[in-house]
Formats: structure tokens, C-alpha cells, sequence
């Protein structure tokens, strides 16, 4: 492998020329998408037995990158973006979100708060409110009323910052002694993150409530099997804080939204599963729309 002295970390010639190869690169990685085998053909512990046990000293050229890709990396991808591949998410790119990320790597803004860099900030909050208007929901919840979001990497993230804000605001309200009796709700098809995410920030494993759907109803959570659920933990005494709507779930792509309860101080998260941004918002003010 050639290796390359050129330690500029970012020479704006050198940026140029490979920038317009790796796009080149990806490219023709699209137009030859459909010519791969969609599921990797690679055994376990292919890529450790083909790079080296330490990394190189001294980086290498892109030409030398970007053939180590053809051989090494591209086998054992499995092509997600491939309009054969129909199992998880499917065909989730586009145009518009891989140039987006590239905008948002080349400037390398770190968003700490609003000093650290206000159009990222502000950006950001212009978004959310776009989303809560699409979502209809209402101006409570948005930067243009009292509320505000934010955008998070991963469902997961946003189980646990929305589970943890539910939590607090409630144990405000009730008394910090009665974390015990905080109960979340989901249905039998949200994805197993929400539990681990109640787990960690410390809902007692027994109070997260899976209630059950059935294949005659799409399986839809159902609002009389919710409030039943719901109904038979107050008479116990314990407090309903959570419910989890998912657009999309994991297994059969359902739409969970059902009822917005009044009894849940918190109806915090909707994790959206299969469907991208575009089919999330049609679906949603389809489903929504009064
Ligand atoms: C409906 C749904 N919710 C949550 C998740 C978890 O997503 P992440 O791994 O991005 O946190 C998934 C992932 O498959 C999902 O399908």
C-alpha cells in the first residue's frame, strides 16, 4: 500500500480533488447498485483477517482508499439502498439528505449552544417548528409558543430524553418517592429500545406496559384495550406517565397513533420506524387531520 507524506489536514486544493472523487465514487456506486447481491456474501470475521492489526502510521493516498474499498468494504456491505432490498428500511437516502450531511460535515459546526454557533441553534429550532406544524400539533409545544424540540440521532435517544423529561416533570409534580409507581405504555409491536430505555432511566421493569394488538386490527394499539390497561393501574395506585406512538413499527410498518389520552400527563414520543420523513408526514396528517 502506498503510503503519502501530505499531513495537511485540510489543504482546500487537496479537498477539492478528492471531495469530486469520492462523489465520483459514490456515483457510480448508484448507477451499479442493482449489479451487487443485496445481502453480503462475506463470512464472519472477513474484514479482520483482510486489514492490518494496527492502524498505519502515515495516512495513505485516496487513490490507495478508495480501491481498499472496492475489494474489502463493498463484499461485506449489505446494500441497503438497493431497490431490490425490501427487508428494515428501505431505499432511506436520497439526494437532497447526502449532500445535507456533507454541508453539515464540511462546516463542522459544534452546536454546544447558541454562542457556540447561533445558525446551527436557530436552525435547528426553525426546523422543529416547521415539524410541529406539520404534525399539527399544538403551538404549546412549539419554540413559537412555550415549548420547543430537538433533533436527536436515534429513536433510542429519543426514548430516553423524552422518558426522563416525562419522569421529572412528573415526579416534580407527585413527589420524588414515587418513582415506583410510574407506569409507561406502548403496544406489543414498539420496538424492544423503549424498554431499555425505561430501564435506564430507572422505570421499574414491571411498569412498562405492553398492551397486546391484534392482526384483525392491523395491529393498531387499541384505545379501549389502552384504557382498560390504564384504567386497572390507577385502581391499584399507580401513575400512568408515558405512552409511546409509534408511525411505522418495526415488524408490520403499523400506524400506533391512536388516542392521545388526557389521564397521561406525558404523551411524549413518536418513534418513527419504516417510513421516511416524506411518507411519515402524509401518513400523519392522514391519520391526524380533524
Ligand atoms: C419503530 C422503531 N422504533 C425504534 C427503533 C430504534 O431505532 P434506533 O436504533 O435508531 O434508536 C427502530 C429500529 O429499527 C424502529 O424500527
Amino acid at each position: 500500500m502506498s503510503q503519502s507524506n501530505n499531513m495537511n489536514p485540510l489543504d482546500h486544493v487537496e479537498f477539492r480533488r478528492q471531495g469530486h472523487m469520492i462523489i465520483d465514487f459514490l456515483a457510480d456506486y448508484y448507477k451499479n447498485i442493482n449489479n451487487y447481491p443485496v445481502l453480503s456474501q462475506v463470512n464472519p470475521g472477513n474484514l479482520q483477517k483482510k486489514l492490518p492489526e494496527c492502524a498505519p502510521l502515515l495516512p495513505e493516498s485516496i487513490e490507495t482508499i478508495l480501491n481498499d474499498i472496492n475489494k474489502d468494504i463493498i463484499p461485506g456491505i449489505t446494500h441497503w439502498q438497493s431497490p431490490n432490498f425490501f427487508a428494515y428500511f428501505a431505499s432511506s437516502g436520497s439526494t437532497a439528505s447526502f449532500l445535507g450531511e456533507m454541508v453539515i460535515n464540511g462546516f463542522n459546526v459544534v452546536g454546544f449552544n447558541w454562542l457556540s454557533s447561533p445558525a446551527s441553534t436557530e436552525l435547528e429550532m426553525v426546523v422543529m417548528d416547521w415539524l410541529s406544524k406539520l404534525l399539527q400539533l399544538p403551538r404549546s409545544l412549539s419554540f413559537s409558543g412555550s415549548g420547543g424540540g430537538v433533533l436527536l440521532g436515534t429513536t433510542c435517544e429519543a426514548f430516553i430524553c423524552t422518558l426522563l423529561a416525562a419522569k421529572e416533570k412528573m415526579l416534580d409534580q407527585i413527589g420524588r418517592e414515587k418513582t415506583d409507581k410510574l407506569v409507561v405504555y406502548c403496544s406489543d409491536q414498539t420496538h424492544v429500545g423503549l424498554q431499555k430505555a425505561a430501564k435506564i432511566v430507572g422505570i421499574k421493569q414491571e411498569n412498562v406496559r405492553q398492551v397486546l394488538t391484534a392482526k384483525s386490527t392491523n395491529y393498531k394499539l387499541s384505545p379501549e384495550r389502552l384504557d382498560e390497561v390504564i384504567k386497572k393501574d390507577i385502581e391499584v395506585g399507580l401513575i400512568p406517565l408515558y405512552l409511546c406512538a409509534t408511525v411505522g413499527t418495526t415488524s408490520t410498518t403499523t400506524m400506533l397513533l391512536t388516542i392521545f389520552d388526557e389521564k397521561l400527563i406525558s404523551i411524549n414520543n413518536i418513534s418513527y420506524g419504516k417510513s421516511g420523513i416524506t411518507e411519515t408526514i402524509e401518513d400523519l396528517m392522514n391519520n391526524l387531520a380533524p
